[in-house]
């Protein structure tokens, strides 16, 4: 797998809804994002696409290479536009945020079940965090499911600390938000550990994009050696 990230656009919708429906109990509606993509001028939206991904249908797929795009996002922090040409079916998770004075509030972040344990969750949430950064944002924050263990792991690696609980915010169980914060996103102890953990981010990934491309060859038939009577 190879993973970038890019602005989500309105094609990507349907599959962010799949997702959507596999990740959250209370998933929103495509018209939901058709309007935080299309009205709301202090949303943005990211998608993660795994430029690996071949649709069956894609003529290209049995004689197209893959394409050695690796995240570049994570080392520049811009979350660069998608190119005129990708496929939509291939978006493995999505996140974003409003702008709200100079705080980043955090929306939705959710990875396709198939991609989790990748580091996915965390490609998306350290372009928030860029996000936050180009648009002025000091702090970034959201709410989280008191029993979200494995999401609240994901907001404390990035610098994340409790400041609250609202009471019964999720309607579907009345279950209890955990309100989190990051410090100072500016202050330079905060950026110092963040390029850190993108940095991190980055080499692992890209160990996992070699190590996926060696096994590939690896499972490739081997042609026949010995008296050229092997068959065809
Ligand atoms: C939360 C979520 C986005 C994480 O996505 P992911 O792509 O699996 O996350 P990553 O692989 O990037 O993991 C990043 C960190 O998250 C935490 N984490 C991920 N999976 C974990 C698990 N099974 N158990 C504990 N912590 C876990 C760890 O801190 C991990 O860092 P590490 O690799 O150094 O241990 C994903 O689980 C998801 O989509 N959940 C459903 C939607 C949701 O709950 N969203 C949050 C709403 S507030």
């Amino acid at each position: 797998m190879r993973y970038v990230i890019e602005r989500m656009t309105m094609a990507d919708i349907p599959r962010v809804i799949e997702i959507e429906k596999l990740a959250y109990s209370s998933p929103w509606p495509p018209s939901a994002y058709r309007k935080e993509l299309q009205e709301n001028r202090y949303a943005h939206y990211i998608v993660v696409r795994d430029t690996t991904y071949r649709s069956p249908s894609d003529p290209a797929a049995a004689t197209e290479a893959p394409r050695r795009h690796f995240p570049l996002s994570l080392l520049s922090g811009r979350v660069p536009s998608p190119p005129a040409r990708s496929d939509r079916t291939a978006v493995v998770g999505f996140a974003g945020l409003w702008l709200m004075i100079d705080e980043a509030h955090i929306t939705t972040i959710a990875t396709h079940p198939d991609h989790r344990g990748r580091g996915v969750g965390e490609l998306m949430l350290g372009g928030l965090i860029d996000i936050g950064y180009e648009i002025g944002a000091r702090h970034v924050t959201l709410e989280v499911r008191v029993s979200n263990f494995v999401a609240q792991n994901l907001y404390r690696k990035y610098g994340f600390r409790d400041a609250g609980i609202r009471r019964r915010y999720y309607s579907d169980n009345h279950e209890d938000a955990l309100i989190m914060w990051t410090p100072q996103i500016h202050d330079s102890a905060y950026r110092a550990d963040f390029l850190r953990l993108k940095a991190a981010l980055t080499t692992r990934m890209e160990a996992d994009a070699e190590r996926a491309d060696t096994d590939s060859v690896d499972a490739r038939p081997h042609p026949v050696a010995d008296s050229g009577t092997g068959q065809r």
